[in-house]
């Protein structure tokens, strides 16, 4: 279901209509919303585009580019930016685009190339693409970044076996084997991602559309790193996440 605020404008009455349309969902006006248990509500409200189901609210922010950025600035290792290896004007399929923080944080290191993400669930995709349009909200580095990302409804296993393109790095984060439930960001997005795991298949199709270089992200205790051979996994122990490379 799709609605709006309490006491909605015109226009936030027209884009819940429009994404009631594109989503193949009803339109209910908030004064007559009862959602039934199980059900996705998507709320258009002045400021944000947000869904609820199961009690989780999921909402785009851009709090994860946010630390990991200020980490940066103060001397820290980012794993996922070191083992990318990025000049600055490569292409960068973000297969698994997710709350886009990742997206974020690869595109600032872009001045002169750009991010294509692509997110499995039309809910994840409309909530994060409505949230970086909003750009007068964030930060300066964020609304350049956001400005190289390109964001696509897919699932990425398709996409990888059909397209014609090369891209210089393919990055990929699926869902944890093994969650950890610490990010509330991650949390609430939980009930609306898809939790398919990649194959080494997947991975071996990834090397064949990268220029230069495959990253594929999992908790060390994931058994992709039993069964796909990385040139190297970078990490650290204490954050119990690796990022496996393959250089093309
Ligand atoms: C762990 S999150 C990615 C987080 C992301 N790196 C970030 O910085 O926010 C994984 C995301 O990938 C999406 N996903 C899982 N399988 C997918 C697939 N086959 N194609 C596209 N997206 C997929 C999930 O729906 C979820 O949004």
């Amino acid at each position: 279901m799709v609605t709006t605020s309490h006491k909605p404008t015109h226009q936030q009455v027209l884009q819940a209509l429009k994404i009631a349309s594109e989503l193949g969902a009803r339109y209910v006006s908030r004064r007559h919303l009862i959602p039934r248990k199980d059900e996705t509500v998507l709320i258009v409200e002045s400021d944000r585009l947000s869904a609820v189901k199961d009690g989780k609210r999921f909402f785009f922010h851009p709090s994860l580019a946010v630390i990991r950025k200020s980490n940066l600035d103060t001397g820290e290792r980012d794993y996922l930016i070191e083992s990318l290896n990025l000049n600055g004007n490569e292409e960068v399929l973000d297969c698994t685009l997710g709350l886009g923080s990742e997206a974020i944080l690869i595109s600032h290191f872009l001045p002169e190339g750009k991010v294509i993400g692509l997110e499995k669930s039309p809910i994840i995709k409309m909530i994060v693409e409505d949230g970086i349009k909003r750009k007068e909200k964030l930060y300066k580095w964020i609304q350049k970044a956001v400005e190289r990302i390109e964001i696509m409804n897919a699932d990425y296993k398709e996409f990888i076996r059909k397209t014609r393109r090369k891209f210089d790095c393919v990055y990929a984060d699926p869902m944890f084997e093994h969650p950890s439930y610490d990010s509330s960001a991650m949390n609430s997005m939980r009930p609306f991602a898809d939790n398919s795991a990649i194959d080494v298949e997947d991975i071996e199709i990834m090397k064949n559309i990268a220029k230069k270089r495959v990253v594929v992200k999992a908790k060390w205790n994931d058994s992709i790193f039993e069964r796909y051979n990385f040139d190297r996994v970078m990490g650290s122990a204490k954050s119990g996440i690796g990022y496996g490379v393959i250089e093309v």
